[in-house]
């Protein structure tokens, strides 16, 4: 595996590649990597030749810059994974590769009306900036995100589409711990009790399911029983709990087309995210998450 910092490493890196018909897919990542991240990787490889991978930590998309300094950093570790995942090419800029003195900022309206993009201010703007200049940069065939973020899996999709980036984009299922905690690299930072008490968020999901598996459709009954299940692990705090429409990420009284059930709680300083999609083709709802 190759490791770069210089855009420019990357750009003659990928020339050759390009030129020998090979397609590039691309996962960009802030590292700290995990199963999830490789997962990316591996169905990349489905649609691509060469696989390259960033880590970046992005600051812009930091809106907590306590939340900044304490992401967790460990680049040799990363390497040693993203090695023996099969990537070939490792893009590590520093912010001054990146950034220098920046004015341009890319952004996706509606999309981020809600969920994070309503607790969040100013985060969707840095991830869509920062991921426009990593396409611009790598040029992939396909890029592949993680439903984890649905938000942002959904909104880099769209981005994509209004402006023309020759890339094609591929979502991912979440990958879970073998209790059903969302694998995520802010994981790392919580207690032993945090961690136990976080399971709730994905049990929730599971309710949900189980309530539209009955015939719920109204999405207060379906947040309000996951609200309970949040409640009783004594969250420090719960940024949402919502029912949104796949296709705009608007909220949906009722359930009656491809929809997300997302939820964000704190449990002490770590802030955890996770979602289900719920598919309503075919008759009855199918739970993805
Ligand atoms: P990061 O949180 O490192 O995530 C990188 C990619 O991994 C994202 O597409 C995310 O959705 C995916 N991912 C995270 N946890 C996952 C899990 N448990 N299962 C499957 N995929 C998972 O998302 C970012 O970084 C940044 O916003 C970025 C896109 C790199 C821009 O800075």
């Amino acid at each position: 595996m190759e490791i770069v910092r210089a855009i420019g490493d990357v750009r003659s890196h990928l020339a050759g590649v390009r030129k020998a018909g090979l397609r590039i897919g691309f996962v960009p990542t802030m590292g700290f990597l995990h199963a999830g991240h490789l997962s990316l990787v591996e169905e990349s490889k489905k649609y691509s030749e060469i696989q390259v991978m960033s880590i970046f930590v992005n600051r812009i998309q930091f809106n907590d810059p306590k939340d900044f300094e304490n992401y967790p950093v460990d680049l040799e570790r990363d390497f040693a994974l993203a090695c023996d995942a099969g990537v070939e090419l490792m893009f590590v800029p520093d912010e001054r590769e990146m950034y220098r003195d920046r004015l341009a900022y890319v952004d996706v309206d509606v999309l981020t009306d809600n969920l994070c993009g309503a607790r969040r201010p100013g985060h969707f703007r840095g991830v869509f900036t920062v991921v426009s200049k990593l396409f611009n940069i790598v040029q992939p065939d396909v890029s592949v995100f993680g439903q984890k973020d649905i938000q942002q899996a959904v909104s880099i999709e769209k981005m994509v589409g209004d402006l023309d980036f020759p890339v094609r984009i591929i979502i991912a299922p979440t990958v879970r711990e073998d209790d059903g905690l969302a694998m995520s690299s802010r994981n790392a930072r919580l207690s032993p009790d945090e961690r136990n008490r976080a399971l709730a968020i994905s049990r929730s999901l599971r309710k949900a399911e189980e309530l539209l598996r009955s015939g719920e459709r109204g999405s207060e009954a379906i947040t309000t029983a996951m609200r309970k299940i949040i409640e009783d692990s004594n969250p420090t705090s719960i940024d949402y709990i919502s029912v949104v429409r796949y296709a705009d990420l608007q909220f949906a009284d009722v359930i009656r087309e491809k929809s997300v059930i997302a939820a964000a709680v704190f449990y002490g300083a770590t802030r955890l995210i996770d979602n289900m999609i719920v598919d309503m083709d075919g008759g009855g709802p199918r739970c993805l998450y």
